[in-house]
């Protein structure tokens, strides 16, 4: 497992705010069929990506003093702005279909509410890797679902900045992981599955007409949630006790 330094994700989630992928020069062109299958969800994922993330930012504060690595909450400061941008964008395509950004979404509420009590960096990385991968496949469907030209360009943004996301968590879980004894790291990875796997189906269940539209059977959309969780939670993960020292931080001593 190849782990980056904060300093290394601080460098790169400011360079990335610099490239800009998306064309607003490009008029939106989205049929009334379209729209009928995607708008939904896209003003639910619109909503959760405009979070503040003051509790995650406070839970990344309390965990970086504990492991002594005072860059941390700049690298997740940095990781919270780029999922307003993905809020920001897809506002910007709202308003210039003339849809409404909505304000309250049942999906969103209860993600805020778990959100709104944790300060544990163990279940932010597991609840967020779990979104992040949700979302892979949430705007792979959009951009298939839609013929638009300009909300392909903000999907396909936004896919290149979640691959980093992944990345970006998934080592953090992992070294989190690494601290853990053995019986400890028995039950973290059953809890990791069992709330990966159970939040892949609430996913589902809210935004199904989407991932239709998109050409995703639930089996074919479960099957992709399922390899996901073998990528960043998986056994061989987890598990893997050959870190590449190229970019190795000193895995912290206390979690
Ligand atoms: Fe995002
Ligand atoms: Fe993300």
């Amino acid at each position: 497992m190849k782990i980056h330094s904060s300093t290394y994700w601080t460098r790169y989630f400011a360079g990335n705010s610099k490239i800009k992928r998306v064309d607003w020069t490009i008029s939106p062109q989205i049929s009334g069929e379209e729209s009928a299958k995607i708008l939904k969800s896209l003003q639910a994922w619109q909503l959760g990506e405009t979070s503040e993330g003051e509790h995650l930012l406070h839970a990344a504060k309390k965990y970086s003093k504990a492991i002594n690595d005072a860059e941390y909450p700049e690298a997740v400061k940095l990781f919270i702005k780029e999922e307003q941008k993905h809020g920001n964008n897809l506002g910007r395509y709202l308003d210039l279909i003339d849809a409404p950004r909505i304000k309250k979404d049942w999906g969103d509420s209860l993600f805020r509410r778990i959100r709104y009590f944790n300060t544990n960096m163990e279940l932010w990385t597991i609840a967020v890797i779990t979104v992040e991968s949700a979302a892979q496949i949430f705007y792979q469907a959009l951009k298939d679902a839609t013929k638009c030209k300009l909300l392909k360009q903000i999907c396909t943004d936004i896919l290149i900045d979640e691959a980093a996301h992944i990345t970006f968590q998934r080592e953090r879980l992992y070294i989190i992981f690494s601290q853990k004894n053995f019986f400890s790291k028995w039950v973290a990875y059953y809890a990791y599955s069992c709330f990966f796997i159970s939040t892949s189906l609430v996913v589902w269940f809210a935004h199904k007409t989407l991932f239709k539209a998109g050409r995703l059977s639930f089996w074919r959309y479960f099957n992709k949630m399922k390899f996901k969780l073998g990528k960043v939670a998986g056994r061989s993960i987890l598990y893997d006790f050959h870190t590449e020292k190229a970019e190795l931080i000193a895995l912290p001593k206390t979690v």
